[in-house]
């Protein structure tokens, strides 16, 4: 079978993006709580040039989001390594491991990691293909559509391909793009003429008709949501209930449970203000939902509360109210 079924109504294979800081294991849990996705990924490991890789594997739990695969993604440059870390990631029951080829931060890609692999098709080939070489679970690529412009995206895909990877993850914005441009859809439509094994589509879905058209336009066999799902956590319920010719209404019930998966998960060693800014920065997103809520952010964003408990206690008739809305 295909290592991206779709469900029994045609609904495509479904992925929870990987986001280091927002989407860390709190809010996978609380993702889970809701589901609706068929696999996440977990942010990205760093794999430094002295690391450890038997320590750092730690980091990763394979049953975290069970029964939901959760994916381990590395991001790295030195070859050995990056082939030890997988062999480490793959005893700890990994699924799939999946290689970052997008991040833009300097301080990654100043090591020759992350984005900076865009640069050298046949050094992102070597790294790929150590990876491969390592484990006899599935290896996936994520990658933007280049560094400074596209000028190699070709030479990339087909590199990566080469290396018997299963599918390739692309969020088509250069590194220099950062977050601002739209993503290029039309370079996910490009990959997916060039290339033999699967395209998943990433970037800038927000809703049902987004996903619907970028399946459309790009032909893609599978999706993958980052920041549409923290700004709704039941986007993928919504794009699986359109399949089966149905209307999902999230309800605010769900949206309690979600929140309350969120805040017991936060680390207890984490200090008081740290844990109402870590609700800040989610419920940040959640408040970008729609008019209503929008209206509301910047008092949300600007409220000074002690403990996350009095703060929850002052958003929560607000988030009602606009969510309702
Ligand atoms: C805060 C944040 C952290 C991210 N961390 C990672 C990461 O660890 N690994 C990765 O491959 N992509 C990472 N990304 C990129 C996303 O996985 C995704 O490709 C991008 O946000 C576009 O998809 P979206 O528009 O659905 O969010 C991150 C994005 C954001 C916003």
């Amino acid at each position: 079978m295909s290592m991206l079924p779709k469900d029994p109504n045609g609904c495509p294979y479904l992925f929870l993006a990987p986001m280091e800081g927002v989407g860390d294991r709190c809010f996978r849990k609380a993702m889970a709580s809701v589901g609706g996705f068929d696999e996440a990924v977990r942010d990205f490991l760093r794999v430094p040039r002295n690391a450890h890789v038997k320590s750092l594997a730690l980091e990763y739990e394979a049953d975290e989001l069970a029964p939901i695969p959760l994916a381990a993604q590395l991001m790295g440059s030195d070859i050995e390594l990056m082939a030890d870390m997988a062999r480490e990631i793959e005893q700890r029951g990994a699924p799939r491991i999946d290689l970052n080829c997008g991040c833009p931060s300097n301080t990654v890609t100043g090591k020759g990691a992350g984005s900076s692999l865009l640069k050298d098709p046949n050094f992102l080939h070597q790294v790929a293909k150590a990876l491969v070489q390592a484990v006899s679970i599935p290896v996936t690529v994520k990658m933007r559509s280049g560094y400074e412009d596209t000028s190699l995206f070709k030479e990339n895909l087909l590199a990566a391909q080469e290396t018997g990877i299963h599918y390739i993850t692309l969020h088509p914005r250069t590194k220099v793009d950062g977050y601002g441009p739209p993503a290029r859809w039309d370079l996910i439509a490009e990959a997916k003429s060039l290339l033999k094994i699967p395209v998943v589509g990433n970037g800038d879905i927000l809703t049902v008709e987004h996903a619907l058209e970028m399946l459309k336009t790009t032909r893609c066999d599978a999706l993958m949501i980052g920041r549409g799902s923290v700004i709704n956590p039941f986007i993928f319920h919504e794009i699986r209930a359109h399949f089966a010719g149905k209307l999902f209404k999230p309800d605010w019930q769900g949206l309690v449970k979600y929140l309350n998966v969120y805040l017991t998960e936060i680390p207890e060693a984490m200090v008081i203000k740290g844990r109402v800014n870590k609700l800040k920065q989610l419920l940040g997103f959640l408040f970008k939902g729609n008019a209503e809520l929008l209206q509301k952010r910047n008092q949300m964003l600007t409220c000074t509360y002690p403990d996350p408990e009095c703060f929850m206690d002052y958003v929560m008739p607000m988030l009602k109210e606009g969510w309702e809305s």
